[in-house]
């Protein structure tokens, strides 16, 4: 199961990169450089760019929807089976709804840049002003990386502040002894204890080995 999670982890990872590196290039790069150029040879090159790389924008739109779904279901099913604050997790973290919004974004996403790749005539209207349909992706694009930070934080908690092994600290506070507290965040059961510590005052027992996916 780690070994499907690490996989899916990989493919969501690369497929955002692939689509978002593409659409951050054109926008900042590719067309910027391209405005001196005559009409003729820019549409030459266009056509030339947008030809080598529509597969990368179909390979990034099905590795994130192939892994997006998998990871959605599977961690779904885990909430469920294993009764995350009886039952009442998903709804007192609003997980579905954000996770609905960040679902949403990601299909604008996914149309405009086909659109700004592709060559139907019912997207040439995005075609015809690149750089106005690239900004408006890439927001979107940024809109989807900031939800889908928030949904892993609600159930893997912020990333760590220290290093206890290594003694670095990344913290403004003052380094304790303590070392009754484990370290709460250094692997994924961390994600329960931490969910279980802001639903209730007392620690609770852990009963799930939560295994969050992505
Ligand atoms: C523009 C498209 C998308 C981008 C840029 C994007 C980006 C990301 C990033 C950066 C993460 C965090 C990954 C990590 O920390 O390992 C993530 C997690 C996730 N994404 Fe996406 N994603 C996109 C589309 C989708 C789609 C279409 C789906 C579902 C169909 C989806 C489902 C998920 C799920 C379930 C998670 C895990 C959230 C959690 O930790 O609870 N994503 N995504």
């Amino acid at each position: 199961m780690d070994a499907l999670l690490l996989l899916l982890r990989w493919m969501h990872i690369f497929g955002a990169v692939i689509l978002v590196g593409g659409l951050c290039f054109s926008r900042f790069a590719l067309i910027p450089a391209l405005a001196d150029t005559d009409d003729t040879s820019r549409d030459k090159i266009h056509e030339n760019i947008r030809r080598r790389w529509l597969p990368w924008v179909i390979i990034g739109i099905t590795l994130l929807l192939i892994s997006g779904l998998t990871n959605f279901i599977l961690f779904n099913n885990t909430v469920k089976a294993q009764g995350w604050s009886d039952g009442q997790w998903m709804k007192q973290t609003s997980y579905h709804t954000i996770f609905g919004v960040k679902f949403l974004l990601a299909l604008g996403v996914f149309y405009l840049a086909s659109g700004l790749f592709g060559r139907g005539s019912g997207t040439a209207w995005i075609r015809g002003d690149r750089m106005r349909w690239l900004g408006v992706t890439l927001g979107l694009a940024v809109a989807v990386i900031m939800l889908s930070s928030w949904l892993r934080n609600l159930h893997m908690g912020p990333n760590q502040l220290s290093i206890p092994d290594l003694g670095v600290s990344l913290s403004a506070e003052p380094e304790t002894n303590d070392t009754s507290e484990p370290d709460r965040y250094q692997n994924s059961e961390a994600g329960t204890a931490f969910r279980q510590d802001s639903d209730s005052e007392a620690p609770v027992e852990s009963s799930n080995t939560s295994s969050p996916t992505e």
